[in-house]
């Protein structure tokens, strides 16, 4: 690639191990083609689908089938998925050249509510059906370049049964009513042990080509009853538990209820919930990690009659489905979007009857879902029931999986969710609440060279470089670090660093003083450089990157609010010297530590780099002659020169390009680029720190009106969402509070009172501001975006520096929420560094 060629970095800092923590957890991700025959709104093709990929570890392509005269595998669709027509096993596969880290599995069986589950019964009793079954199945998977499968067999499934009597009594007084389920199939247990055969000789016809093979517990399939769960476990690569559908008004007509709760409800059927499901599978000894919890992204609906009274509380009487929405125009069944659209929004809170919004009913327990309702009009009409998943409730079922460590999350289906996102603006809202968060920073890995893993610390007891937590990082533990070396694999050319140190403004005062001391005795240094190469050696990084924490100048004020310029208080602070009475030993000594690292180094060419933290002086700390040819890069952090943290009265430019007038000197790209150069650091070995946030602080009375900064301001702004940190905002959360809102929901009303300062000149960066008023806080935000990163990255040509570096990429925009695509921060770097 150009950048590559042309010897530009581009650095990655990841501030976080939380940000590569599920790197082994599957998304999988169901796209049911059949949803591209559907005429109308409810057409969904692949190309809507393509923005999904990236937060999918797995997409599963549905559904084919099996043909009844021969016993073989076949599409249900041929016209759309065979060379023959549309293509689309080849079209689906080949977005693997896209997504390289995707697996593509060919979804086979499915759960259609009126097949019969007969022939997948008696297909199973015949040794040479089976073996008819496997030829065919490993034939698709291999003509078309699947992965592996996705076994849907449609076992029979258990009897409906009422949840309530009208009368009012519980359920279990019905229990021996309903007692059927040892019937639905009396050669069940020879059904079972030929499924286990099914599935060893399906493994074994896999596995020469390594392809995957999973099953999907289709609900109410009892897997007591049908499969033996100690003897196929080993064979399969994940069982995906399809725990929804619970109720539906086609198996319960009369009774509207939870249909996907996390956990179970007093006097239901047990085990119908997600904890039950998953816990049928524990007992029986399945590994944790191969098991997956589906999440349905739509909601089923009744209809509510005079009868059903007036709370809406679960379970209700009911009269079937409810009436088809413009989407799916099907009964009793809608997608996340249309539901959405029936909730109260500014566009229908005015409309009445069938238009009428339903009332909200959300879950602060986190354990049942959300549903809402519209009671029956005087004349019985327009009443309705949905129980749903919305972005929160699919969030509390992600984090059931997270606290188990189950293997991962499905979702059922993509077609479903708001692939268009017009219920808040943002596309696929209930995949991306998933959080499987390697997705988040793969997307922008082919764009970067390197990839900085942050960030590991100083054991003051024994001067040894540490991992921040041993049991997520390290082998013993939960082997983050060899998850994010590994990604080489899949990125090929990607360098991988381990990053020592980090941003003090989040640490406790005086946390330096360990990286002080390290540098005072020659054996404490040597235990540090032994244990760094010990650590880069075991887990195959190719670089360490010194982010020291030397003491920072102190903060200094701009301006006199009686309006005097700064300078004429300069004398006031020039404490610096005093920042460590031992400045000139250390300086030395850094020296001394980074010419042995780089002698240590040496044999395996592991790559050292110097990250220049915010507000630390050069001259005091830094020989930078002793040391420029002892370090590969050096990455000057020029941003935070004005934080709330260190400047909670005065609000300014936190990363200006250029130096602004009656500023402190050097507090600038510019001015940093221009000591290290001007002490003879090569230009080809500085790399550039760009911030993907925003830093905030509060306006008050006294600001004024203008906006202009420097202003006057009393501490931080706000938190927001996403970092809760006050005064700190990703550049998604800087989007989110800027953006013009037109829609609908009422998130969607925030802030429209923000004004937006661009920068023309490119060279100090925008801010966003409000004054504040009876109702609202003022707040003064100075942020990068794309045009103000594009000017950085083209000074860095122009100059003929050696990269960019961004902290963090998590904090970009890596949904691609606010513009076209994800990463519009990295996507601008890298515009911008092309030349010509
Ligand atoms: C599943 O089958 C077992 C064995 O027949 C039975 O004990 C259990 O109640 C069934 N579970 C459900 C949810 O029907
Ligand atoms: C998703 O990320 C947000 C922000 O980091 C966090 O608040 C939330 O708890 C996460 N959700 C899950 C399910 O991990
Ligand atoms: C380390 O990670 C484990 C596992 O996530 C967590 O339980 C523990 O609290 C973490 N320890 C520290 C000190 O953060
Ligand atoms: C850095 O330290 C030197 C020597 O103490 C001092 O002259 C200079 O002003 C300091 N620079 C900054 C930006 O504080
Ligand atoms: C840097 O080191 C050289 C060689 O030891 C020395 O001559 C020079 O004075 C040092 N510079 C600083 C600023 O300490
Ligand atoms: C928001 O959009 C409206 C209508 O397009 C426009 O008139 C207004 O200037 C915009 N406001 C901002 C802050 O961009």
């Amino acid at each position: 690639m150009w950048w590559k060629k042309l010897g530009v970095a581009l650095l990655l800092v990841v501030a976080s191990s939380q940000y590569v923590q599920s790197q082994q957890s599957k998304v999988l991700c169901y796209y049911d083609a059949a949803n591209f025959l559907i005429e109308g709104l409810g057409k969904v093709s692949l190309a809507d689908i393509d923005t999904a990929l990236p937060f999918c570890t797995h997409l599963v392509y549905g559904y084919a089938g099996i043909d009844v005269e021969t016993n073989k595998a076949v599409s249900r669709q041929p016209n759309l998925d065979l060379d023959t027509g549309k293509g689309n096993y080849r079209a689906v596969t080949q977005l693997k050249t896209k997504y390289p880290s995707l697996k593509v599995l060919l979804g086979l069986g499915g759960y259609k509510f009126s097949e019969p589950s007969i022939k997948y019964l008696t297909l199973l009793e015949s040794g040479a059906a089976r073996i008819t079954f496997i030829n065919s199945v490993y034939s698709l998977v291999k003509t078309y370049g699947f992965d592996g499968i996705d076994l849907e067999w449609q076992f029979p499934q258990n009897k409906p049964k009422k949840v309530r009597s009208k009368v009012g009594s519980v359920w279990h007084g019905f229990k021996k009513v309903f007692s059927g389920d040892s019937v639905l199939d009396e050669k069940a247990d020879e059904h079972r042990e030929e499924f286990t055969a099914l599935l060893r000789e399906l493994k074994n016809a896999f596995r020469a080509d390594g392809f995957q093979l999973g099953i999907t517990v289709l609900p109410h399939v009892n897997s007591s009853i049908f499969m033996d769960i100690p003897a196929i476990i080993n064979y399969l690569d994940f069982v995906n538990i399809a725990a929804y559908d619970q109720q539906t008004p086609f198996r319960n007509p009369k009774e509207a209820d939870h249909a996907a709760p996390l956990y179970e409800l007093s006097d239901r059927v047990p085990g119908n919930n997600v904890d039950g499901l998953v816990r049928q599978w524990l007992t029986s000894n399945a590994p944790a990690s191969k098991l997956i919890v589906s999440i349905p992204t739509f909601g089923r609906g009744w209809k509510l009659t005079s009868d059903s009274g007036l709370t809406g509380v679960p379970p209700l009487a009911a009269d079937g489905a409810s009436s088809p929405g413009p989407q799916l125009q099907s009964e009793g069944f809608y997608s996340w979007a249309e539901v959405c659209a029936m909730l109260p929004n500014p566009s229908n809170t005015a409309l009445k009857g069938a238009e009428a919004p339903l009332r909200k009913v959300g879950d602060p327990t986190k354990r049942f879902g959300s549903y809402a309702f519209r009671l029956p009009d005087s004349n019985g009409e327009h009443g309705v029931w949905v129980s749903y998943e919305d972005p929160d409730t699919a969030g509390n079922k992600a984090g059931y999986v997270k606290a188990k460590s189950l293997g991962g999350i499905a979702i059922s289906d993509l077609s479903y969710d708001d692939f268009r996102g017009t219920c808040a603006g943002e596309k696929f809202p209930i995949l991306h609440v998933i959080n499987i968060t390697v997705a988040r920073i793969e997307p922008a890995l082919p764009m970067c060279t390197h990839l900085i893993y942050g960030y590991a610390q100083v054991d003051p007891a024994t001067n040894r470089l540490s991992p921040r937590n041993a049991s997520l990082e390290l082998d013993a533990g939960k082997g983050y670090y060899r998850d994010v070396t590994s990604l080489k694999s899949r990125f090929p050319g990607l360098k991988v660093f381990l990053s020592v140190g980090g941003n003090r403004d989040v640490m406790p005062k005086g946390i330096f003083q360990k990286y002080l001391s390290l540098l005072e005795s020659e054996n404490a240094r040597k235990a540090f450089i032994a244990s760094a190469y010990a650590t880069l050696k075991t887990y195959g990084f190719d670089g360490l990157d010194l982010a020291w924490q030397f003491p920072q100048t102190k903060p200094k004020r701009i301006r006199a609010w009686s309006g005097q310029l700064w300078h004429s208080f300069k004398k006031l602070f020039t404490g610096d010297s005093i920042l460590d009475p031992k400045a000139e030993e250390h300086r030395e000594q850094f020296v001394s530590l980074v010419r042995d690292l780089k002698t240590a180094f040496q044999a395996d060419q592991f790559e050292l780099m110097y990250t220049h933290l915010p507000h630390v002086n050069h001259t005091v700390f830094l020989n930078v002659s002793q040391l420029k040819d002892n370090l590969d890069y050096v990455n000057v952090a020029a941003y935070d020169q004005q934080t709330s943290v260190r400047n909670p009265k005065e609000a300014d430019y936190f990363a200006p390009l250029y130096e602004l007038t009656d500023r402190v000197p050097g507090n600038s790209v510019d001015g940093m680029v221009n000591v290290w150069s001007s002490q003879g650091m090569p230009l080809n070995k500085i790399v550039v720190g760009i911030a993907a946030y925003g830093r905030g602080w509060k306006m008050v009375e006294e600001s004024g009106t203008t906006g202009i900064p420097p202003v006057r301001v009393e501490g931080p702004s706000e938190e927001g969402g996403f970092t809760q940190t006050p005064g700190f905002y990703s550049f998604g959360e800087v989007c989110f509070r800027l953006r013009n809102y037109t829609a609908l929901s009422p998130k969607s009303m925030m802030d429209p009172t923000l004004t937006n300062v661009e920068d023309p000149t490119g060279r100090f960066g925008p801010y966003a501001f409000r004054i504040p008023t009876a109702k609202q806080n003022g707040v003064w935000i100075s942020y990068e975006n794309p045009a103000s990163v594009g000017h950085k990255a083209a000074y860095v040509r122009a100059k003929g520096l050696a990269g960019v570096s961004i902290n963090d990429l998590a904090l970009d925009d890596y949904r691609g929420q606010y513009f076209e695509e994800k990463f519009p921060i990295v996507r601008a770097l890298l515009m911008n560094s092309k030349p010509g």
